[in-house]
């Protein structure tokens, strides 16, 4: 059973050079906790999901270069743990952000590695609870707002960038209702999100990930708001493959599309979306499904023709132009004041 309190739920720590998260493979079927004692353990558990969302990557990989630094002999021993990190899951700026920062202390000391990593988890917590505060400024009560994937505390290692607003004007009483795409392949939305939200106690619906556009046609979305992957200079984002889609129907029927994500998620290196490495996943997301029986029982079942074959781009690029604001834990920013963040 889980406590409720975004203050105190983190998704990754780390306690004596182990690193410990909720495994989000299990969820919502069971909450189990994961615990990896070693850098390549936890490199394994940003690669197959089980810690997943950009912060909580960025988290995640900030503790596996603290594990790597635990382990390290030489310099090259921590620029081989620093590779294989960056190596798991390249798209999340977060990341790399994160492995940067840890692995400059670690040329210092390995404790002050160490405490950088945990500085690094709790700077991305807290930035998604900034996010909130700005985010509820934009919601009315009433709304109805769409999010794509799972953008809550599991996947910003607290609070959330996407769902962060909505749990602060659930907070503040604010009548919302959230509609979650199923998410296909990995189903992050009907997996997660639905849970986060029934969690907090938020009326919610699932709706398939063809489904957006409809419920837009018929007035039931005053707003979308997801997280970010990689957001490019210009203001391009990388997130959950599909977004895109749901930007341009928010577009065509003139409702207002917002990312939510820390600054750590800007990648100002990078200057336009084009540019941002898209990760490709194993055709099996798409050809298998997992789920539970009426008994409690998991199966995976394919549900594709036996002898085809799947492609699985694991995110799309939104263009900046259709998108109406930032939500940062800075402010909200609309794509043409992002030097402002620089
Ligand atoms: O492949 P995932 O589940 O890690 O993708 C997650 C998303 O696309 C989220 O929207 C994104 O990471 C922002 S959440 C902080």
């Amino acid at each position: 059973m889980l406590n409720f309190d975004l203050n105190t739920l983190r998704a990754v720590w780390m306690h004596e050079h182990k690193v410990s998260m909720y495994d989000q493979t299990k969820l919502p079927f069971s909450l189990e906790i994961f615990t990896s004692e070693t850098r390549a353990e936890t490199c394994l558990a940003i690669k197959t999901m089980i810690v997943r969302g950009a912060g909580s990557i960025g988290a995640a990989a900030a503790f596996a270069m603290a594990q790597g630094a635990l382990e390290s002999h030489s310099v090259s021993d921590l620029e081989i743990a620093r590779k294989a990190i960056e190596a798991t899951r390249p798209t999340a700026r977060d990341l790399f952000a994160a492995v940067e920062r840890v692995f400059s202390k670690a040329l210092i000391s390995t404790q002050s590695a160490i405490n950088e990593a945990i500085i690094v988890a709790e700077e991305t917590a807290l930035a998604g609870k900034k996010i909130g505060e700005y985010g509820n400024t934009l919601i009315r009560n009433g709304d109805g707002i769409l999010t794509h994937c799972n953008a809550g505390w599991l996947a910003l290692q607290g609070y959330g960038s996407a769902l962060s607003p909505i749990f602060e004007a659930h907070k503040q009483g604010k009548t919302v209702f959230v509609y979650a795409d199923e998410t296909r392949p990995r189903s992050q939305g009907a997996r997660l999100t639905a849970w986060e939200l029934q969690q907090a106690g938020i009326p919610h619906s699932v709706i398939a990930d063809n489904a957006a556009a409809h419920f837009m046609q018929h007035g039931k979305i005053q707003m979308l708001i997801t997280g970010a992957d990689r957001i490019a200079a210009n203001g391009d984002t990388a997130n959950k493959i599909g977004t895109l889609e749901k930007a341009i129907a928010a577009k065509f029927f003139g409702i207002p599309f917002y990312v939510a994500a820390p600054r750590s998620t800007f990648d100002f290196d990078t200057p336009t979306g084009i540019e941002i490495p898209i990760e490709n996943r194993s055709e099996d997301e798409l050809l298998f499904v997992e789920g539970q029986d009426v008994n409690g029982k998991l199966h995976k079942v394919r549900i594709v023709s036996p002898n085809s074959h799947a492609e699985n781009p694991a995110f799309d690029v939104t263009p900046h132009s259709l998108i109406t604001a930032y939500i940062t834990e800075k402010g909200i920013f609309k794509p043409n004041e992002l030097s402002i963040i620089r």
